[in-house]
Formats: C-alpha cells, structure tokens, sequence
C-alpha cells in the first residue's frame, strides 16, 4: 500500500490514490449506508468523501480527488475556503437561528441587497429566501400564479427544476423522477428546448433553434392554450440536469419577447448556472435577458442550504402570510452567502471566465479527434461533453459515459453525468490551469480508453 501524502488534501493541487477503490473504510460505509440510507439516492461510483479543500476531497482511506463535480456545482469557492469557514463560524457564535418569517435580520437584507444589485434588470427588485433549489421554483411558481392571477406554466423538454411535487411538475428530465408519485400540478405544458446538437425542428447544427420560441405563439396559444391563461414560462438558459445545453442568444431574447407580448412572466431558473458559474454572474447575462423572477440556490452560500427567488419589486406583490419558510434565510447560510459574494466578485467569476475559456480551448476539438463525442459546450466553468455510439446519427451511449465517468474516478478526478449522456465539467470555481490540465488530459485519456475498447 502507498504511503498517504505528507498532509492532506489541505496542501495538494492534485490527486494522489493510496489503496484500491473503494479502500477498506469506504467499504464499510457503502455497507452500513445500504442499511441505513433512503435507496433513491443515485451514486455513480463509491466514493465515501471525509474532508474537503480548495478543489480537492479526501476519502476515508486517505484517497485525495480533483473534485470536478464541486457538490453538484455548490461549492462555488472550493471546500472549506478559510473566509466561509470564518463567517460561518462567528455568525454561528452569535446568532444560529431566529427565523428571518417572523423577526428582522440585518444580515438577511444585506444579502438582499446585493442579490437584487447583480440580478439583471434595472427595475428594483425584492427576494424571498428559501433552502432548496426547489424551493426557490416553487416560490416562483406560487408567486406567478398569485402576481398574474392566471395559473397555466410552460416549461421545457429535458428542464429539471427540482423534486418537491410543484417542481417536479415543471421537471421534464427523466421519467423516473416522475413515475410512481401519481397526478402532478395541472396546466403545465411542456415544448422542445432549444438544443443546437439536437435541434427539435431538424436544423443542421449548430443552429439558434429560434423555432422553440415561435412554436409556442405559432402552435401552443392557438392550439393548446390561450396566452392570457398563461403565468410564466421557466426556462434554464443553460440546462443542468438536461446534459449542459446551453439556449441560444436569439433564442432567449425572441421567448422574453413573447413574454413581454403577452405579460407572462419570463422565469429564469439558474439554480445551476448562476452565481458565477458561466464567468458572469448569471448564464443569461450572455444573451442580456431580464427575467421577472429569477431562482437561485447551490453555489449561492457555499455548501450551506440557501436559496433565493429573486423578482421585480412590482411582481412580488404578495401578502403578509403568502408564503414563507422557517429556515429559509438563515443567519448563518446567510452569512456564508454574503461571503461568498464577496469572494465571486473579486477573484471567482473572473476565474471562471478565464479558467473555463482554457479548458473549452482545451477540449473544443475533441469532436474532431474523438469518435465517441458528439458535442462539447458550454461557457465558463459548466461545461457539457456528450458522448454518442456514433457521431453521424449521434446515437446516445448512456454505457460509455458511464464507464469514462468511473474510470475517471478510478484516476483520481471526480465527474457527474447529466442527461442521458453527458458528462459535466463543474469544478469549483476557483480550479486553476493546472488542475484544468490535468481533467482534461485525464478526462480525454479516459475517452481514449473508451473509444479503443468499443
Ligand atoms: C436548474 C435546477 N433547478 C432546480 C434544482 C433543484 O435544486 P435542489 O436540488 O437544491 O432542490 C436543480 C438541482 O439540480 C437544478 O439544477
């Protein structure tokens, strides 16, 4: 057996494997676990983590990881980064919880304040603090219906907005989210997002898939629904859980046109892709979209549970005793927020920008050299690579993906899938190029492997 580097993941930059995977430890919790823990939970590959720093996880056998998946794109500022530690910890000696429902928090409206600075649009806006990415979309939901007073939602193919049963509603990812929980919310339509590899109506691509706006004022008001029903529509400007597909510009701007056509509220869900991920505060900065609600969580506080659904102040009309949430806006996920920001606005979202734009140069060719991928996309650091049996008829390989994604593990580099076929690059967001380097040399030695066997 290897000897465990001197430290741990604290001083490292890369990873460094000591015992066979899983170790003897992580053994034992994989069996307890199985005994112990809920069976729906979906782990790709047995990794029992123990300690995090900067971008790197230590196992319970001393196995140190490059961690690409950063906790399903949440920790924003790496694991453990000393000046979330620090603000977690002093709020935490002062205060832990009052509920922010029934008593004022200077903190909470700090946080607002900056919140409602960075989010697009120059109308004032106001927000309501939840602790779930799902719980910031059905904020959105509720708020829609009571603000418009219409109660009919159009939401996308391949979106995925979350599990509690008003978002699973809107969730159009895979069917086993859904089957077996019976009726969902009614009046929800789903259409084709715009995916330039896959284009819906048959362009070649890449293409801006305009079509998926029109569609609905062309087909779905005329036919399906009267737009004066309609409360919103929830769009991701990139799709997570769907396989990283990023919605073109001018696809973007023509639904928000519609939108304003028709007074439904434009929802943007950047659980996912905002705060900082894409190298601009949110994915919908690069098409320039000013949404009227706009739903946040995962990286927002670092690995705290927070969330934030963001909208203008003239929407956010409702009343005392709406809607609220106990621990929603909690002090001390507030106070990791409020430092997180401080953290993404000086250093991290440039670094996403610059770092993401190296590893896309990195890997932009792979296409070209690789049989087994289709497509590679995405900006900043939320990357997608799909890989296909076959690039002509782009058959999806589900198989390959999985295979590359726990051989990746097996070399020391963390991944998760999304989609059907897509692996996601979603590193913290303050990776460096030596860490970029060494995911993309291990990611592609992995294809490599892939590719030959098949
Ligand atoms: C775009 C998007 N919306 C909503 C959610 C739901 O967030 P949570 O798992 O925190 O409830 C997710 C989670 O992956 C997501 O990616």
């Amino acid at each position: 057996m290897k000897q465990p580097m001197i430290g741990t993941a604290n001083e490292m930059k890369l990873p460094n494997l000591i015992t066979p995977l899983p170790g003897p430890n992580a053994k034992k919790v994989i069996a307890r676990d199985a005994q112990f823990i809920s069976p729906s939970y979906t782990r790709g590959y047995p990794m029992v983590a123990k300690s995090g720093r900067g971008a790197m996880v230590e196992d319970v056998d001393g196995n140190v990881f490059l961690d690409f998946a950063a906790g399903i794109a949440v920790v924003a500022t790496g694991h453990c980064h000393p000046r979330i530690v620090d603000a977690i910890q002093k709020q935490a000696a002062e205060l832990i919880h009052i509920s922010g429902t029934d008593f004022y928090l200077p903190n909470l409206v700090d946080l607002a304040e900056r919140l409602a600075a960075v989010a697009p649009g120059k109308e004032p806006k106001k927000v309501y603090f939840g602790n779930s990415g799902t719980e910031a979309i059905e904020a959105a939901i509720k708020l829609a219906r009571y603000h418009t007073r219409r109660d009919k939602i159009i939401a996308f193919y391949g979106c995925f907005h979350g599990r509690t049963m008003g978002a699973l509603s809107l969730t159009a990812s895979k069917a086993v989210q859904r089957k077996g929980f019976g009726a969902l919310l009614p009046g929800i339509f789903h259409i084709p997002y715009p995916n330039s590899y896959r284009c819906p109506y048959g362009n070649p691509s890449p293409c801006d898939c305009v079509e998926a706006a029109t569609f609905l004022e062309r087909d779905i008001f005329k036919r399906i629904v009267d737009p004066e029903e309609v409360a919103a529509v929830f769009i991701e400007p990139i799709q997570g859980e769907g396989g990283y597909v990023p919605a073109s510009k001018k696809f973007l701007l023509e639904l928000q046109r519609i939108c304003r056509q028709y007074g439904i509220l434009l929802v943007s869900d950047e659980v996912q892709s905002g705060m900082g991920r894409t190298g601009k505060w949110w994915a919908g900065d690069h098409s320039g979209i000013e949404p009227d609600i706009l739903c946040v969580a995962k990286g927002i506080a670092s690995g705290l549970p927070l969330s934030a659904t963001i909208a203008r102040a003239s929407v956010m009309d409702w009343k005392p005793g709406a809607h609220a949430s106990t621990f929603g806006g909690n002090p001390v996920c507030v106070a990791a927020a409020l430092a997180t920001m401080d953290l993404l606005e000086t250093q991290y979202i440039e670094n996403a920008r610059r770092v993401g734009e190296y590893l896309f140069r990195r890997m932009a060719d792979w296409p070209a050299r690789h049989k087994i991928v289709g497509d590679v996309r995405g900006k900043g650091l939320m990357i997608g690579v799909e890989i296909v049996r076959d690039q002509k008829t782009k058959e999806c390989a589900p198989d390959f993906r999985e295979t590359i994604v726990r051989r990746a593990f097996t070399k020391g580099l963390l991944l998760l899938g999304a989609g059907e076929n897509t692996i996601r690059i979603a590193p913290p967001l303050m990776i460096d190029e030596e860490q970029a380097d060494f995911a993309a040399r291990t990611l592609e030695e992995c294809i490599r492997e892939v590719e030959t066997s098949a």
